[in-house]
Order: C-alpha cells, then structure tokens, then sequence
C-alpha cells in the first residue's frame, strides 16, 4: 500500500528540479499515494508537509526510477552457438542471410509456450530490476507471424501483473521477413495486418521497423509508419546501425518519437531529428557486441541539441545484456558521453523516447518511481561498471 511520506537530507540527482534547487544542498522529495508531490530543497518543504513521516537518507543520492527504452526481452533460445561462429569470423549480417540471427531466434520464439516466453522475460526482467529500472520498453519480432507476434505482446503486457513494473509494449513486425517471401508481400499479409489486430486488442504503445539492407528499406518502413499513422500509434525505427539507409530522416519526417542505433547517421539526419525533436536512442551493448568501430556522431547530436538517451537493446543476438548501468558505463566509455547525459539517457530522455510525460523527472506531479543509492555522487552510477549500490527502488510510492 502507497502512503504519505517525505525523503529528507537526501542528493537529488541534478535535473530540472524546481527552483533552483542544487543538488549539493540537502535536497527533499514529498510522496503523496503514487505521485511526487514536492521535490527541491529541504528548506522549502511546504507547511502542509509537516504531519508527514520524514525518512532521512542521510545525504544519499536519489533518482528517478530508470528507464530502459529499446529492450527485445520476450524472446526463447540462446544464440551462444552463433556467438562463436562471430568469434571465428562470421559477420552479423553473414549468419543472418544464411538463415540464422534474427530466424533462429524466431524459430525458437514460435516453439515456445506463452509461459515459457512469460519465465524467460521475468528472469530478465528481475536483473533489470535489481538495477533500478522501473520502466521497460519491449519490441516485438521475433514471431513474423499474426499470432506469435501478438503472443509476445501480450506476455509482454502480462508482467505488469507479476512484477512492480510499467511496461511499453512496440510492435515490431517489420524486424525481418520469412525467406520465402517478398519483403513488400511480407508487409502486406502479415505485418500490417497484425499490426492493426495487435492494436485494437490494445498490445500497441507504439511501432517500430528495421531499417537496413538485410531488414526494410525506407521506403517499405515508410509503408508501415503510414499504417501506424491511420491507426493513431507513434513511431519509432531501428537506423542507420550498419549502413546509411536515410532511415532516421524518414523517421524525422514522421514526427518519430526516437531513431535508435545510429552508428551511421549523416549530418543531414542529425539535423533532421533536430527540428522533429526526435530523440536519438543510442545502444552501446550492440555496438560493443558486434564490435562495431563506427561510433554515433554524438558530438553533432550534442551540437544540434537532439536528445539522447541509453538503452540495453536486450535481444539474444546483438546485446544479451540486461543490465542498464552498464549501458550508461558503455555510453561513456565507448560514446563518449558524460555522466549527467548518460544519467539523463536513462530518464528524461528515455521517457521522451516513449512519449511519457509522467515519469523520468524529479518534479511535483510526475509518478513517485524513485531509486535511493548508497552514494552521494550522480557519477558513480556510470563509473561502477554495472554495479551501483542501489539501497531502495520506489514504485508508484511504494518500495518495491
Ligand atoms: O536492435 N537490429 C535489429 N534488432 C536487434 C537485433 C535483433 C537480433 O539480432 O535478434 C537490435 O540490435
Ligand atoms: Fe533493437
């Protein structure tokens, strides 16, 4: 049960607190049920605060709750085998063609019961969890089919019900197409189709496509943002990780909410999500997995002033991780952000890449999912390399 209490002598991470709160005074954070109801300095907790149970976190950082906001975690199998031939030389794109990659992983996904993909997801979902994570976004596409791909969607709508967790449900049909078809053909028999039957059983927050050689091309990805459009579902898109396909200005185009990868984009992308305010969501796991070279141009995107976020991107191929601090530690690392943006990629930017006003701030009025670290400086959340001490998560106002 959620009840009335405030968070006293703490760190408030810095990010658009009220005022001009900084985050080096003793900070406080007031929760009414499942809403912040004040955040800023101790000194300026309103009157009507002071009924109320006071928790000292003797000088502990606190944060928004995470937000993991690429994640494909309800899937079956392993690709370990496949992982070895890219040891010995076989590239991502090569064991894709030849049947494997994203097909094996369909294979397997299609041969699973729904609570088998239900027991994979959780065990996966419980590590994102023990980092603080309260917001998980979940694609789907690895079912290529009506049915497996709404049954993914609704084991991904089912861990709400398991785990204190919020849950973003994409629909990712357009992740690849059975060989035996026609990629056009594939889109009009079978993806779109389930697109529209996943959404008016209410399993779609948002759509997404993979836009690449051995996926669609931008103009097939346009076919299926024009769908989306009809059906009143926003837009997103996997771009530019392997080669400039012109996906992220498609999606600029679109109104996308992010372009995520974006290991090639041109300056005329950046510029493009720039006036879209398109959030660019940015997957160091993949590019260290693949042993990719060619970085996100994250100093234009900084220049430009695009929004960018962090995410897992867990999937069985190309990042089978599940841990987010380590995403923030690699962003610094391998992309070269600093700190504060990789702790910004992980809330603010991370709710704006999901089109979610109520999470992801430290603000009166956004949804009380908070984490209390046992540090008192932001950065040790991206140094620790995956292994920040997190004292207390808070979900909906309730420690969980
Ligand atoms: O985000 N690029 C497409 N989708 C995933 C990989 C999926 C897979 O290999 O199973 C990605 O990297
Ligand atoms: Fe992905």
């Amino acid at each position: 049960m959620s009840d009335c209490y405030i968070l006293t002598d703490a760190r408030l991470a810095p990010m658009h607190l009220e005022g001009e709160a900084g985050y080096s005074q003793s900070g406080a954070i007031g929760v009414e049920g499942d809403t912040i109801a004040f955040a800023g300095a101790e000194i300026d907790i309103p009157e009507r605060f002071d009924q109320m149970p006071r928790r000292p976190l003797g000088g502990r950082l606190v944060t928004p709750g995470l937000i993991d906001c690429h994640t494909h975690l309800v899937y079956h199998g392993s690709r370990a085998r496949e992982f070895e031939m890219r040891q010995t030389g076989a590239s991502y794109e090569e064991i894709m063609r030849a049947g494997g990659g994203i097909f094996s992983t369909v294979k397997a996904t299609r041969s699973a019961t729904d609570e088998e993909l239900l027991a994979g997801a959780l065990t996966r979902i419980d590590r994102l969890i023990s980092d603080g994570t309260t917001t998980v976004e979940i694609k789907s596409g690895y079912g290529l089919d009506l049915e497996t791909e709404l049954r993914m969607l609704r084991v991904a709508r089912m861990i709400e019900q398991h785990r204190p967790i919020r849950i973003c449900t994409t629909f990712l049909g357009a992740h690849a197409f059975p060989k035996h078809m026609e990629a056009d053909d594939y889109l009009t028999e079978i993806c779109l189709p389930a697109m529209e039957a996943a959404a008016a059983e209410g399993l779609v927050d948002a759509v997404d496509g993979f836009c690449e050689t051995v996926g669609f091309s931008a103009r097939q990805i346009e076919r299926v943002f024009e769908h989306a459009a009809k059906l009143g579902l926003p837009v997103k898109i996997h771009a530019e990780q392997l080669s400039d396909q012109g996906g992220a200005i498609l999606a600029a185009r679109h109104r996308a909410l992010s372009a995520d990868h974006l290991e090639f984009l041109s300056d005329e992308g950046v510029a493009a999500m720039a006036a879209a305010g398109t959030v660019a969501v940015l997957l160091p796991g993949a590019f260290y997995m693949l042993k990719e070279t060619r970085k996100p141009p994250v100093e234009k995107l900084r220049e430009a002033g695009v929004p960018m976020a962090l995410a897992t991107d867990s999937n069985p191929g190309s990042s089978p991780m599940t841990s987010l601090l380590l995403a923030m530690n690699m962003g610094a690392i391998l992309f070269g952000l600093s700190p504060q943006e990789c702790l910004e990629g992980v809330t603010d930017n991370a709710a704006r890449a999901l089109g979610l006003s109520q999470v992801g701030q430290l603000k009166s009025g956004m949804r009380a999912d908070l984490n209390i670290w046992d540090v008192t400086d932001p950065a040790e959340l991206t140094y620790r390399m995956g292994d920040a001490p997190l004292q207390q998560r808070i979900f909906g106002g309730v420690t969980c």
